[in-house]
């Protein structure tokens, strides 16, 4: 036995089915990685090595905590790439399409966050929501108050999330209690920059809400933080329903398309990530997949307001980075294995066909990926950092049936997506500390 390896308490085990990838399904037939009985060792957070149990544990030094989950899946943290927290207390609003909606449902909510202490509660409730749901990396809209973003980024700072967020930039076409200018965005934006982006897993996103509700002075400023501030991200939605597409066209008969518009202020780029991206020409692909600007696919967002049908085939075509994500509140849950479920219906509708490991890998490492962020997470390799998901297969009485009758992994993760949701996820860990469910106070 090596004595001063047993004592080190930097190092962590946790055993059980792991399934990861190491590159993209649909590019790759060796892309899943799977351990039927996997360990997957942690050193100081971040991963040191996963394989298969038999073989690690032999060399694991003496002592070290091994947290058994055999009969459960190890998966990476979910990566929730398009998402509103101060939307958190509207999701499940009936009746409207997405005009109509922002009125009548989402300015009202938004306004509350003039009060830091609403913002501080509802990101404290919004953060615990993506853990319980196995999501460990968000990128999340906060409102046009430079507080909201300040609450957002101290509640997932305590929880070590990797979380991205900005302050909303809304200078037109939007009630007077939202509304900031051209200049004051482009300053609180920087202050907000200069606070949070880098420290400790938090990032900052450069957050104009859409081309409607931002003059071309502040598009063009938006462009220019972008640009100022390398490394920071930019986030925006983009040709979600045919009223808005209407609309930007008379804001800007001047543009070639609904992209143009941001590409004219310079808002394309490496991490630059525009939800939706239903209403799209080639071109329009082209230019995301050329430029390195990706796409955050809300599928439960765009059945719910009527909005569209994502075309995946395609912008997987072109070249185009996609992630998944779930857009409350006017997408209908935080859980990504649902989001994963309506994907998948999406694309039946438009007679494509995800499999569970191209859904997979979209909540995880093709999350990742989208946003640039995966040399640092999504999957198990060495040197990642260790965020992961515990999920139970047998979390409902459904589910144990269902999965009881399934012959291979592939059906098993696809009865998961289907039929699972928070209910299956028995643990979450960030840094590869237990983060959900909460130790209970002592
Ligand atoms: N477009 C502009 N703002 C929003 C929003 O808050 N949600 C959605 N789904 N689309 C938007
Ligand atoms: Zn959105």
């Amino acid at each position: 036995m090596n004595p001063t390896a047993t004592t080190d308490i930097r190092l962590s085990a946790v055993r059980g089915e792991i399934v990861h990838f190491i590159a993209d399904p649909a590019h790759d037939a060796h892309a899943l990685e799977h351990f039927a009985d996997g360990l997957l060792i942690v050193r100081d957070g971040h991963v040191a090595e996963c394989g298969p149990a038999a073989e690690l544990l032999a060399k694991l030094p003496a002592g070290t905590p091994v947290a058994d989950h055999r009969g459960k899946l190890i998966l990476p943290g979910f990566v929730d790439t398009h998402v509103h927290y101060p939307q958190t207390d509207i999701i499940a609003s009936h009746g409207e399409q997405l005009l109509e909606w922002l009125e009548k449902y989402t300015f009202p909510a938004e306004r509350r966050f003039a009060d830091p202490a609403h913002a501080a509660e509802v990101a404290a409730f919004f953060c615990d929501q993506l853990l319980k749901n196995g999501t460990t990396t968000a990128a999340a809209f906060a409102t046009v108050h430079p507080a909201s973003v300040d609450a957002l980024f101290t509640a997932a700072q305590r929880r070590r999330m990797r979380l991205i967020t900005g302050k909303v930039l809304m200078d037109r076409n939007c009630p007077d209690f939202l509304r900031d200018t051209a200049a004051s965005g482009y300053a609180e934006s920087k202050a907000l920059i200069e606070r949070w982006h880098g420290r400790d897993r938090l990032l900052y996103a450069v957050t104009p809400r859409f081309a409607p509700t931002s003059t071309p002075a502040q598009m063009r400023l938006a462009g220019r933080l972008f640009a100022e501030h390398p490394g920071v991200f930019l986030q925006s939605h983009l040709a979600e329903n045919r009223g808005e597409v209407d609309w930007v066209a008379q804001l800007h008969p001047e543009a070639r398309s609904y992209l143009d518009v941001y590409e004219r202020c310079g808002q394309l780029g490496m991490r630059a990530v525009y939800a939706h991206c239903i209403w799209l020409d080639d071109t329009d692909r082209r230019r995301m997949a050329d430029t390195g600007t990706a796409i955050s696919f809300c599928p439960t967002s765009n059945l719910f307001l009527g909005s569209g049908l994502f075309d995946l085939r395609r912008a997987r075509e072109l070249g185009v980075r996609v992630g998944l994500g779930t857009d409350v509140g006017a997408g209908t849950s935080f859980s990504m294995l649902q989001t994963m479920n309506e994907a998948y219906k999406v694309l039946q509708l438009a007679g494509q066909s995800l499999s569970a490991a191209s859904a997979f890998h979209l909540a995880t490492l093709g999350g990742a990926h989208s946003l640039y962020l995966d040399d640092r997470i999504g999957n198990f390799a060495a040197g990642k950092e260790a965020d992961f998901v515990v999920l139970d297969p047998r979390a409902t009485p459904l589910l144990a049936r269902r999965s009881a009758a399934c012959a291979t992994l592939d059906e098993r993760l696809f009865v998961l997506m289907m039929l699972g949701d928070d209910r299956a996820v028995a643990a979450t860990h960030v840094l590869g500390r237990p983060a959900w469910p909460r130790a209970p106070a002592a």
